[in-house]
């Protein structure tokens, strides 16, 4: 994308090519920062992860970078209600960034009540005064990011404090061999080497005017679909889609036959993951040929590393720099989510447990 340090500097108002761009620098920093004290003490029979948007995301990847090899069931909750299983004996973990999300305050309340041990990562706001005057563990990450662009702090705490509490092992290694990955990637990913060695870059020009779906196989994959699809809608303001195999199989790919105009404007993003099973792969190469050939575009985009945790970190990264460049190349500013602040600020005067949506980074 050639001109694009211009349109960088006409359009990317509040520096989320920074943001973007140190996230290997915010890993580390993370890392570091998780405090000493305590966790909540085990033995868990399960752990629950709450949050929403930006600041869920860390407990998908969590979730699903632990996999099979977990001790016991971690699932990522997003909504006002903690599920019937939450109670004692389950470590549940409240992540909200600007710490005044009321879908997180809420399932935090009923999972204390149920009796579940509570740990919370925020910046501030009602979720920090809430943990403190309940004594409840704290994880504090520094406030002035959007809470999307804070993936680094909004991992690490919650895998450092289920590996601490026992529930999953090696979190802080795979994390930092993540890290050094993301290092690696990041003179390509920020245009550094040139534009025509960018792959983002290359990949945004792809998809400018398309409506991106991407397929993916079930697991370890599904967290960066999800959050390509929230960085597509929050960075560029792109509308897009996502599917897994080989549920798509079975319902989904019967669809790509109408409405016949939407097939010219879409992009058909293929994961390849190193980590998808055998028979599933099978399955979604089958699926992929017979309709590959509908779509405007087809763009293959492979998560290969050394363990989950780095495949999903590398296309995490490669996803953000793909929205951003897309936000640039579609002539909007990436940091700026105005029916998201609208919302709350309209569900917060509707007597909401939301603070403002100013409050704690969100813009
Ligand atoms: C904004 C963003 C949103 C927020 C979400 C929850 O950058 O990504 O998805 O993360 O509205 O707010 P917090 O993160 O403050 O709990």
């Amino acid at each position: 994308m050639r001109g694009w340090m211009k349109l960088r500097d006409r359009l990317d108002r509040e520096g989320m090519y920074e943001r973007i761009r140190d996230l290997p620098d915010q890993i580390g920093d993370a890392l570091r920062a998780f405090p000493d004290g305590a966790v909540p003490e085990g033995p868990f029979r399960n752990a629950a992860i709450l949050g929403m948007g930006g600041s869920a995301i860390g407990g998908e990847i969590v979730r699903a970078a632990a996999g099979n090899a977990a001790a016991v069931p971690i699932q990522s909750i997003r909504g006002y209600a903690a599920p019937g299983w939450c109670g004692p004996g389950t470590l549940a973990v409240a992540v909200s960034y600007s710490g005044n999300t009321e879908e997180t305050l809420s399932a935090a309340a009923e999972a204390a009540d149920r009796g579940a041990a509570i740990a919370v990562v925020s910046s501030g706001g009602a979720l920090a005064e809430y943990a403190e005057r309940r004594g409840f563990f704290r994880v504090d990450v520094p406030g002035g990011f959007p809470p999307r662009a804070a993936i680094g702090w909004l991992t690490v705490a919650p895998l450092l404090l289920l590996e601490k509490a026992g529930i999953l092992t090696g979190g802080a290694r795979s994390m930092d061999g993540a890290r050094r990955a993301l290092e690696k990637l990041r003179p390509g990913y920020a245009g550094d080497e040139g534009a025509e060695r960018c792959e983002p870059a290359r990949l945004a020009e792809s998809l400018l005017g398309t409506f991106p779906v991407i397929y993916h196989a079930a697991g370890e994959t599904e967290p960066a679909a999800i959050r390509w699809c929230g960085q597509f809608a929050e960075n560029a303001k792109t509308f897009s889609h996502r599917a897994s195999f080989p549920e798509l199989n079975h319902n989904e790919i019967v669809g790509w036959s109408r409405p016949e105009e939407l097939f010219s404007l879409t992009s058909l993003i293929l994961f390849r993951g190193d980590g998808d099973p055998p028979r599933v792969r099978e399955g979604m190469e089958a699926a992929v040929e017979m309709i590959r050939g509908r779509a405007a575009r087809f763009l293959p985009v492979r998560m290969s590393g050394a363990d989950a945790l780095e495949r999903i970190f590398r296309a995490v990264y490669l996803g953000d720099f793909v929205s951003y460049y897309l936000a640039l190349a579609g002539g909007v500013d990436p940091t700026p989510v105005e029916r998201i602040v609208a919302l709350k600020a309209k569900l917060s005067g509707n007597g909401g447990l939301s603070r403002s949506a100013g409050e704690g980074g969100e813009r």
